[in-house]
């Protein structure tokens, strides 16, 4: 019988509902070659279903939760408050599907060019876990004498043993099927009482992997060590914030924003994982045809990897890295073809079997599958 996945599609604001349009073309490609089909829902949650009635994820929370997975556009419109989407849908989402583990490959695709002097993919290929849940990002802190001369603010940062084991057992068990070689990035001089937390998880999680090595860097030094010596990371597990922060300084060295991808997963399988391209909804593009679906589509393929198609997300993967390689620029009307042409591009490579899968011969995606169980439809 035919596998068929219950998946939810939000493409959101901007830019998103272009490269999503774009990723499920080349799902129906997958889907045509590898034999296998989805069930899609689409929501049409975001900025203008924000202003029309208010609803934020609450209103989509139980329609999501019994599907297998989500692929997510961007959220973020000039015409809303900065925040209230991005807490109010995609943390909300974040938090309450326990999506604990933000997986961002930062590496670097044969062809594509990095700001970088030199710098060449075998150097660059590495996968930075961020804490998704915690740290900084729970939104606990409060104002006194707002607007005064006297005004004071506390934020505050939540850090719990569970929170950072699971996370960090995660990326001991990625490092295993990977180079063997684990980097926690963190601010223990400063951030002392977090710090330690973190570094005892650290140490006490690493004696049930003897294998892989462990190594530390603080995250300012993070910010010298990425561009020039990529080769010295394979599997990087960090903070929420500080993994904000870094895994945007890994899309530049890799090619920029619309090449960047990730992977909000469920580690128990309580809840759907859900998969989004790093860049923002860049409404100032939206509608143009300049984004690059490289991100979104990128995304689509570790979704696959993550329902147990490794086979087709190897040649999603690929077939978006070949239409990459080809480009004179990475994004706007220098790339000398629309969002739906690469789109097409891609997908028609998928279609007639052509992804030349040497093309990243160690795939991060298949391995994603046995990591974090995918939720079966409810
Ligand atoms: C990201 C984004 C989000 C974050 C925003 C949009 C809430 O920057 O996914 O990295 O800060 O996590
Ligand atoms: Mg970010």
């Amino acid at each position: 019988m035919t596998k068929s996945y219950a998946i939810a599609v939000l493409p959101g604001d901007g830019i998103g509902p272009e490269v999503v349009g774009c990723a499920l073309d080349v799902l129906d490609a997958a889907e045509e070659r590898y034999g296998f089909r989805t069930e899609r829902s689409t929501f049409a949650a975001g900025a203008n279903h924000y202003l029309e009635t208010g609803e934020l994820f609450d209103a989509v929370e139980a329609q999501l939760r019994d599907k297998e997975a989500i692929l997510f556009g961007s959220m973020g419109d000039p015409r809303v408050t900065p925040g209230i989407l991005e807490r109010g849908f995609i943390l909300e989402m974040r938090q309450r599907f326990q999506q604990a583990a933000n997986v961002r490959p930062v590496r670097l695709y044969p062809g594509v060019p990095t700001p970088i002097a030199d710098l060449t993919p075998e150097r660059c290929e590495m996968v930075i876990v961020r804490e998704n849940t915690e740290g900084a990002y729970v939104g606990r802190g409060s104002t006194v004498h707002a607007g005064t001369p006297n005004a004071v603010a506390m934020q505050e940062s939540l850090n719990t043993r569970a929170g950072i084991e699971r996370v960090v057992d995660f990326a001991f068990r990625l490092a295993v099927g990977r180079r063997r070689r684990l980097t926690l990035c963190h601010k223990t001089n400063i951030l002392v009482a977090a710090g330690q937390l973190w570094q005892q998880v650290v140490a006490d999680v690493g004696e049930r992997y003897p294998e892989v090595e462990v190594d530390y860097v603080h995250v300012d030094a993070m910010c010298f060590h990425l561009p020039l010596t990529p080769e010295r990371f394979d599997v990087v597990v960090t903070d929420n914030l500080f993994g904000d922060i870094i895994t945007d300084l890994g899309a530049v060295i890799q090619g920029g924003l619309g090449v960047a991808t990730s992977a909000n997963l469920n580690l128990d399988g309580s809840a759907p994982s859900m998969f989004e391209a790093i860049h923002g909804s860049a409404p100032d593009i939206a509608g143009k045809g300049w984004a690059n679906p490289a991100g979104a589509i990128l995304s689509l393929a570790l979704m696959l990897g993550h329902l147990g198609e490794g086979e087709a997300a190897r040649a999603v993967e690929a077939a978006t890295v070949e239409v990459l390689g080809s480009l004179p620029a990475l994004a706007g009307a220098g790339m000398g073809a629309t969002t739906a042409e690469l789109g097409a591009r891609i997908a028609a490579i998928v279609r007639d079997g052509r992804a030349d899968t040497g093309l990243v011969p160690d795939s991060l995606l298949g391995v994603l599958a046995g990591l974090a169980p995918s939720r079966p439809a409810g």
